[in-house]
């Protein structure tokens, strides 16, 4: 049996509408092995903010757990809705959206009463202001190559005042190759280098892309989406976590950071 060629690693341009296409088409393929590698870490009622393992029932960067009852929560590249689940435990109504219907069909195979939404984070099928809160673990932010235009989005459906909190790869991971082990210690790219990491075909179609931005960037990024910056979390790699995820491990995690998460709130002096 003839078997597909492995794509091609490279780094080059992918706008918007590439992009979009090949993560959708990349999350069909692979979310079945995605969730049984990574659902057991995740759990299926659990909201974990990366690789690190920061779990929101500690971190409350939403806000206390109590506080969020009766909140009506945006999570933005959702996947199984592992984190949807949990809000729904604290009694919240969220709404879990994502690019992949694969993905959102792990999400109704692990079950629960949540509303979950086949879309593009760039193009939200949601009234304004119709949500309190908006969250995205790893979800969307990373794989899109206009991230200003997703802000945006998210400003448009949130509250005045609406919280709005997502992780990201750490900006710094980029300059160093993506292996958990010591070669994944030595720089081996320029930090400063914004060309998209893309896995394409032999024809030259993307087949997976992430865009990069400097620490810089996003906070640039996030102040022109309408929001201002309150914190931004680097969560360090606690003692119990003993596992990899790709490059993710304990060894870079004891030295580099791995995760980025941005916690902002709606500006209401930022033009619309
Ligand atoms: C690393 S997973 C994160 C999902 C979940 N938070 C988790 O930890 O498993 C990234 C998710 O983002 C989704 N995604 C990628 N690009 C997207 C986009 N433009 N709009 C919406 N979802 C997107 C993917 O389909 C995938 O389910």
């Amino acid at each position: 049996m003839s078997q597909d060629p492995e794509p091609e690693a490279t780094r080059r341009d992918a706008g918007e509408a590439e992009s979009s296409r090949a993560n959708r088409g990349w999350w069909d393929r692979n979310a079945d092995e995605y969730q049984q590698d990574h659902g057991g870490f995740l759990g299926d009622d659990r909201f974990v903010w990366g690789p690190e393992g920061l779990d929101e029932a500690e971190a409350a960067l939403l806000g206390p757990a109590a506080s969020l009852k009766g909140l009506r929560v945006l999570e933005i590249g959702a996947g199984a809705a592992q984190c949807s689940r949990w809000l729904a435990a604290q009694g919240a109504a969220p709404v879990a959206l994502d690019l992949s219907h694969r993905q959102l069909q792990h999400a109704l195979r692990i079950g629960g009463d949540l509303a979950l939404v086949e879309a593009d984070a760039g193009t939200l099928p949601f009234r304004d202001g119709v949500f309190d809160l908006a969250c995205s673990a790893y979800g969307a932010v990373p794989f899109v190559a206009d991230p200003v235009r997703v802000f945006r989005e998210v400003r448009r459906v949130l509250r005045p005042g609406g919280r709005w909190v997502f992780s990201v790869t750490h900006p710094l991971r980029w300059a160093f190759p993506d292996e958990p082990g010591p070669e994944g210690l030595s720089v081996s790219a320029s930090y400063f280098d914004r060309t998209p990491y893309v896995e394409q075909d032999e024809d030259g179609r993307a087949v997976y892309v992430e865009h990069h931005r400097t620490v810089g960037d996003r906070v640039r990024d996030v102040v022109a989406g309408g929001f201002r910056l309150v914190d931004l979390v680097e969560p360090e790699w606690p003692a119990w976590n003993g596992q990899e995820w790709g490059g993710w491990s304990p060894l870079r995690g004891n030295l580099i950071p791995g995760t980025a998460i941005f916690v902002c709130e709606r500006d209401e002096s930022a033009a619309a």
